[in-house]
């Protein structure tokens, strides 16, 4: 583009005013030529016949060039026909031309004066009745205008006459006529050189821009330039190290324009791909400049506002997070957690009426209890302390005795001593009533056998029920909460009752200190008064 302009004609008001306001003959248009020249490279439209209008549209849907478009002349020699007319053309060469002078093919021409345009090769051919014509159109016909020896005037340049003219000569070779057409390029311009400095429209001065750390960033600049026709103008972008302002550094940027009539609108960009902390502490000027002046604007980059997560959203949506945590936590453990407080905080009255201290609820499938009673005091009768008894006598056998005759308690068996022919859930179900304790010994035949577990079952529903229960599981022969897997199922409820009610572990293979230590434990979680008593009795 820059190197062309240079190439541009220009001609001034007081040349063009030739003859203007003169009479004009005027020139038969309704001619018409069967052969064209046109020069190769120039831009070229074959006249459409003006009688045969209608083929215009009929050929719109046909191969080839039509009448009156627009196109690029190029291979030399060949004959072209088009449709819409009955001419030919003939392409020919630069180089065979007596004279071709490249700049004769742009005029630049001010608006809103008179302005003149002239046939290329004017030193070289006859002008005389050379005609003009603008697209398809006889300029005589649509403008005011004359044709002085072979010269276009324009009385009146408009923004609108910019684009292509033609100039056909008559030439006549070995008896055939021919038109020797030849293109204009056309360009109307404002003015000639700029007027003002340029503006820069964005950024404003000593604004501080947004950026985000880390992230790719654009420094742009807007400028608006006046027209001008020999390109000065300029738009720079510096950095100014720790903001000083005597210490720039060119910046790479690429450039952006939207040329209008009168001005001309440029963005540079200079691209960060990574904004670090050290731009933070630099400033960048934005310089431009025309043949008229400069401007420049320095700005400043800061780190964009975090949106606080925690403070606009997180919070409340954290709360709400939380309730929902604990609500779906307490909903799951609510029974659990009423168990936990039951089963260590007395509810209910525990006056001390009941018919029984302790019912002890356990399954044990060995010898009989005399059986295995006569064996031990036959074998080695106890005399006072519990880790003193056999190492043969089961738990199950062992805990009422202790209870009962050592320490004093009014212990309940269900076989014992509950009235056979009664249905059995009622007897548990009144027996658990009558009963200040209940102690469940579990084992794996305890936890597979389903009278067992509903006794169970039934101390835990009454211990929910706020009843003055109390509750002790007392673990033997290895089970623990955490290994029970019984056929069938236990109870949803027995299954997290077992989680969370208060247990004692029994083993018979731990030494004489944990057994010890079992039944102090066991001492303690007895009901209150009967413990002191027992232990008083001890
Ligand atoms: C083109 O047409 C002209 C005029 O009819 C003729 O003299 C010339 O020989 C033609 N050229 C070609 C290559 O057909
Ligand atoms: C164009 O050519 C066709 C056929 O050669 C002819 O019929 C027609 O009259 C011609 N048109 C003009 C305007 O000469
Ligand atoms: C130019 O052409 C016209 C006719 O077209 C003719 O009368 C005139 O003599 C020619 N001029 C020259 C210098 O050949
Ligand atoms: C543009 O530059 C060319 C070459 O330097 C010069 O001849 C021409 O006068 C300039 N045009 C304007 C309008 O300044
Ligand atoms: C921008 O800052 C410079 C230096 O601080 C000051 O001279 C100038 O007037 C400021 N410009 C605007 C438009 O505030
Ligand atoms: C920066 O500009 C380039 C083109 O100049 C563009 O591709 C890129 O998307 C822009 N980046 C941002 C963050 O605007
Ligand atoms: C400009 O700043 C750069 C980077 O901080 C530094 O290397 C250079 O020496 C400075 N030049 C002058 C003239 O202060
Ligand atoms: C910018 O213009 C001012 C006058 O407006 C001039 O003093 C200064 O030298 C110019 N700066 C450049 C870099 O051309």
């Amino acid at each position: 583009m820059r190197p062309g302009i240079v190439l541009f004609y220009f001609f001034f008001p007081t040349v063009t005013k030739g003859c203007c306001g003169k009479k004009q003959q005027r020139i038969l248009t309704d001619q018409l030529f069967l052969h064209y020249k046109a020069v190769e490279g120039e831009v070229f439209a074959m006249p459409c016949d003006p009688s045969e209008k209608s083929n215009v549209k009929r050929a719109e849907a046909g191969e080839g060039k039509t009448c009156g478009e627009e196109f690029v002349a190029k291979v030399a020699g060949a004959n072209r026909s088009f449709t819409g007319s009955n001419s030919t053309l003939q392409v020919i060469a630069k180089s065979s031309l007596r004279c071709f002078k490249p700049e004769e093919s742009s005029v630049m021409l001010l608006v809103d004066a008179g302005g003149s345009i002239p046939c290329p090769g004017h030193a070289c051919y006859n002008n005389t009745g050379v005609v003009w014509y603008k697209k398809n159109r006889p300029v005589s016909i649509a403008r005011d205008s004359c044709v002085k020896d072979g010269e276009l005037h324009l009385c009146t340049v408009y923004k609108e006459d910019t684009g292509v003219f033609y100039c056909d000569r008559r030439i006549t070779e070995q008896g055939v006529a021919w038109i020797f057409r030849r293109a204009v390029h056309v360009k109307v311009i404002p003015y000639l050189k700029a007027n003002f400095p340029p503006v820069v429209k964005y950024p404003a001065a000593n604004m501080s821009e947004e950026v985000e750390l880390g992230q790719p960033h654009n420094l742009t600049c807007e400028v608006d330039f006046d027209f001008e026709v020999n390109i000065s103008r300029k738009v720079e972008w510096f950095v100014n190290y720790g903001g000083d302002m005597d210490n720039m550094t060119l910046l790479d940027t690429e450039q952006h324009h939207e040329v209008s009539f009168s001005e001309t609108k440029v963005t540079q960009t200079h691209t960060m791909k990574e904004v670090t902390p050290q731009h933070l502490t630099h400033a960048y000027t934005c310089f431009a400049s025309n043949a008229v002046g400069n401007s420049s604007v320095t700005i400043t980059l800061k780190r964009k506002k975090q949106v606080k997560w925690p403070s606009l959203v997180g919070y409340p949506f954290g709360c709400f997070l939380l309730v929902i945590c604990l609500g779906i936590i307490l909903n799951v453990k609510w029974v659990e957690l009423q168990l936990i407080f039951r089963s260590r905080f007395q509810f209910g009255k525990d006056d001390g009426e009941k018919e029984f201290d302790v019912f002890v609820s356990y399954v044990w499938t060995g010898p009989s209890a005399e059986a295995v009673n006569g064996l031990t005091i036959s074998s080695r009768p106890y005399s006072d302390a519990g880790e003193m008894q056999s190492r043969e006598e089961p738990i199950e056998m062992r805990l009422p005795r202790v209870l009962e005759d050592q320490w004093g308690h009014r212990v309940c068996l269900l076989e014992r001593d509950i009235l056979p022919g009664g249905a059995y859930t009622n007897d548990v179900v009144l027996t658990i009533n009558r009963s200040r304790m209940l102690i469940c010994v579990l084992s794996a035949e305890y936890l597979a056998s389903s009278d067992a577990v509903f006794v169970l079952e039934s101390g835990v529903k009454a211990l929910l029920q706020n009843s003055a229960l109390k509750m002790l599981l007392i673990w033997t022969r290895g089970t623990s909460a955490s290994f029970i897997q019984p056929e069938p199922p236990l109870p949803k409820l027995v299954h997290r009752a077992l989680k969370v009610l208060p247990s004692l572990q029994w083993s018979t293979d731990t030494p004489s200190t944990a057994t010890r230590s079992f039944w102090v434990s066991l001492q303690k979680a007895m009901p209150a008064d009967r413990a002191r008593l027992a232990s008083h009795l001890q």
